[in-house]
C-alpha cells in the first residue's frame, strides 16, 4: 500500500478525535499486511486518566474486528515537532504488533520513521513467561 493512502486515514481519523481537554487531536492508522486499514483517534475523559490514545484505539478496534496481523502504523498530529507514542501505547503495540513500522507525520508530511523495537527495547513480553 502506497504510504500515503495510511496517512489519509490517520488524518481523517484525527478529525473525529475528542480532545476538549488537551486540545490535542492524534489520528493513527494500522494497515494489515493485505492492505487493511484500521483507524482510531484520543478519545479523552472529564477525568483526565481515563483517556484513550489514538495508537491503542486503533489496536483495540482492529483486534475486536479480528485482525491479528499488522505491518504499519502511521500517527499524525498537528505539530512540527515528532509526536511518538506514549509508554503505554508502545507496550499494547508490542504485544498485538511486535517490531511494527512506526510513521510519524503531521498533516502536511512524514517527519520519522521507526520501528517499534528502537522505541521499546528491551520490551516486556508474555514469552518470557512462556505465553505467547
Ligand atoms: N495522545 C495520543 O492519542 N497519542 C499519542 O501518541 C500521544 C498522546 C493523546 C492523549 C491525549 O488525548 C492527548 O494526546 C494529549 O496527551
Amino acid at each position: 500500500m502506497n504510504i500515503n493512502q495510511l496517512l489519509e486515514g490517520a488524518r481523517a481519523v484525527r478529525l473525529h478525535a475528542h480532545a476538549p481537554y488537551s486540545g490535542f487531536k492524534v489520528g493513527a492508522a494500522l494497515e494489515t499486511p493485505n492492505g487493511t486499514i484500521i483507524t482510531g483517534c484520543n478519545v479523552e475523559n472529564a477525568t483526565y486518566g481515563l483517556t484513550i490514545c489514538a495508537e491503542r484505539v486503533a489496536i483495540v478496534k482492529a483486534i475486536s474486528e479480528g485482525q491479528t496481523s499488522f505491518s504499519r502504523i502511521a500517527i499524525v498530529a498537528d505539530t512540527d515537532a515528532l509526536t511518538p507514542p506514549c509508554g503505554a501505547c508502545r507496550q499494547i503495540l508490542w504485544e498485538f504488533a511486535g517490531d511494527i513500522e512506526i510513521v510519524l507525520a503531521n498533516l502536511t508530511e512524514v517527519k520519522a520513521t521507526y520501528r517499534l523495537a528502537q522505541l521499546l527495547p528491551l520490551p516486556f513480553d508474555g514469552r518470557l513467561f512462556g505465553k505467547s
